[in-house]
């Protein structure tokens, strides 16, 4: 079996990325790539990994979903109680991560996370579909609960509730905006030769970009 996953291997060779065809802006760039994958048939083009540290240097990661890129920053939704967001109140500073196997790319994003305010928390939670906000309502994200059952009876106790009300943002739910000061674009080519390329925000909020190696 280990022998047959370490055989497992294929070459990148469908795009390359090159100086010339690069923006110079990682965020033209980032929109640029986004596109790709919008239009791609990747199953979750805008599924992100997200890595943060605990108080005392542990790091971890789980998925989110991209919500905006809006003036500068990169917004995602969470339960700010859970534990991502108990560490990123502790330690702001965190990785993004897309992958899109299909276009063989990836981009990391390093940056710092802050609440975003929560008049625009309360407008994206408005467009949820009625079922999400109860579930993002009654779920303590991440913590530990007896069985599936005492989420179950939690939800539906809630939406009986609150039939024919408004549903409100709960206050420990919402959007994290990162700020980055690292991009790289990373694109899959033959022989394991891959492009890489870094965007490093400079004090002079200038963006400098440097090739890698692969
Ligand atoms: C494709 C995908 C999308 C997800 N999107 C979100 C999301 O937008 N927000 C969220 O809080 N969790 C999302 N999750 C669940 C998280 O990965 C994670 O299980 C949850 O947020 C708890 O993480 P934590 O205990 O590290 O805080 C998603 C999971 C997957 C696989």
């Amino acid at each position: 079996m280990e022998n047959q996953i370490s055989d497992i291997r294929r070459e990148y060779r469908k795009h390359k990325l090159t100086p010339d065809t690069l923006s110079n802006n990682p965020f033209e760039q980032f929109q640029h790539w986004l596109d790709d994958a919008l239009n791609s048939s990747e199953e979750e083009p805008t599924a992100m990994i997200v890595a943060t540290v605990s108080a005392d240097g542990h790091p971890s990661t789980r998925t989110v979903l991209l919500k905006g890129v809006e003036n500068g920053k990169i917004i995602f939704f969470t339960n700010y109680e859970s534990r991502k967001g108990q560490q990123l109140t502790a330690n702001p500073y965190l990785s993004l991560s897309f992958v899109w196997h299909k276009l063989e790319r990836q981009i990391h994003i390093e940056g710092k996370a802050e609440k975003c305010l929560p008049e625009y928390s309360d407008a994206y939670f408005a467009s949820r579909p009625y079922k999400s906000k109860i579930g993002a309502r009654i779920s303590p994200q991440s913590r530990t609960i007896s069985s599936r059952m005492e989420i179950m009876r939690a939800f539906i106790y809630e939406a009986a509730k609150l039939t024919g009300q408004t549903i409100r943002r709960p206050d420990n739910w919402g959007g994290f905006a990162v700020t980055p000061t690292r991009f790289e674009f990373w694109q899959g080519r033959e022989n394991r030769l891959h492009d890489r390329f870094e965007y490093t925000l400079q004090s002079d909020k200038s963006w400098q970009r440097v090739r890698l190696a692969p």
